[in-house]
């Protein structure tokens, strides 16, 4: 364990007022670009949300990222609630928002609503996702009715990945793109609070954007979006697999992780970790053995 408590770090100074759908709403209206990232733990959570990021998703690419799987299918309820909880002990200003994972709102609507129960109820979270269009209508519609925002998911939309045959772009037929702004149309009519769109034509989410009144926040999607969205892990180089063409590199948190493994690796090697400054002491004049003995006797 460590005892560097890097939660007293100070608090979060000059933290903007609390972000939320109508700011997005704003935002949009106001032709603002709204930026939205994945975390999923409280260090990088809490990062995120300092540097004034408008939305956080715990993406279920914690499945991935973070957990190691091929997919983002094997990821459970149980396994995104603990990730959401401990970026919204992180998280002071954005809206924070879950992935529903697969299988938790696939089957029955009123399990799913009661899957989104858990997210805000047990984990804070003020939004949850879902990936699907039409399909997903009826789901939205009862989980704006309970209260509880919801963004959709249109595209390449990863749960999807068996049937796509591959994370492959879509919408690229006239077929396929009317279907996608007919989705994006019925979500909004729905009740959906803002659209991820991912993996498609610039074009197709530029015509969406232009007429839906919700917020669109996209990820492959071409710079037309009200927003964007990446996931954390593909920002700084810690995703471990060649970064999809609509990835922008902004560090290199590998690089940087790798040279302080190896100094410390190399300083305990050679002895130079810890040092007589990075160590504590017995009581001045005080012998080992007479102090340990004292300090039974007092127990
Ligand atoms: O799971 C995730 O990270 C996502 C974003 C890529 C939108 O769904």
């Amino acid at each position: 364990m460590s005892i560097t408590n890097f939660r007293t770090g100070g608090a979060i100074s000059g933290a903007a007022s609390k972000v939320t759908f109508q700011t997005l709403q704003e935002k949009k209206q106001a032709q603002r670009p709204i930026c939205a990232l994945t975390a999923y733990d409280y260090a990088t959570a809490r990062l995120v949300d300092e540097a004034g990021v408008d939305l956080i998703l715990v993406g279920d690419s914690l499945a991935m990222v973070v957990m190691g799987y091929d997919t983002t299918l094997p990821v459970t309820m149980d396994e995104m609630l603990h990730h959401t909880r401990a970026v919204r002990r992180a998280v002071k200003r954005a809206i924070v928002a879950a992935d529903m994972p697969f299988g938790s709102y696939h089957g029955s609507v009123n399990a799913a609503v009661a899957n989104a129960v858990r997210f805000v109820k047990e984990a804070g979270a003020e939004a949850v996702k879902v990936e699907g269009g039409a399909v997903r209508c009826e789901l939205v519609e009862r989980l704006a009715g309970a209260e509880i925002p919801v963004i959709g998911h249109l595209g390449l939309t990863p749960q999807s990945v068996h049937r796509m045959g591959g994370y492959k772009v879509q919408g690229k037929t006239q077929a396929a793109a009317e279907e996608l702004v007919r989705d994006a149309r019925m979500l909004e009519a729905a009740g959906a609070a803002a659209i991820v769109l991912e993996g498609m034509p610039r074009e197709v989410a530029a015509q969406i954007t232009g007429e839906l009144r919700i917020p669109t926040i996209g990820i492959g999607a071409g710079p037309d979006c009200d927003g964007q969205i990446l996931v954390f892990h593909d920002l700084v180089n810690l995703s471990f697999s060649p970064p999809a063409k609509f990835v922008r590199q902004y560090g290199d948190a590998a690089a940087l992780f790798r040279s302080a493994i190896a100094g410390y690796v190399r300083d305990v090697e050679e002895r130079a970790f810890p040092t007589e400054a990075e160590s504590y002491h017995l009581p001045s004049k005080a012998s080992p053995v007479a102090a340990v003995t004292a300090g039974l006797r007092k127990a």
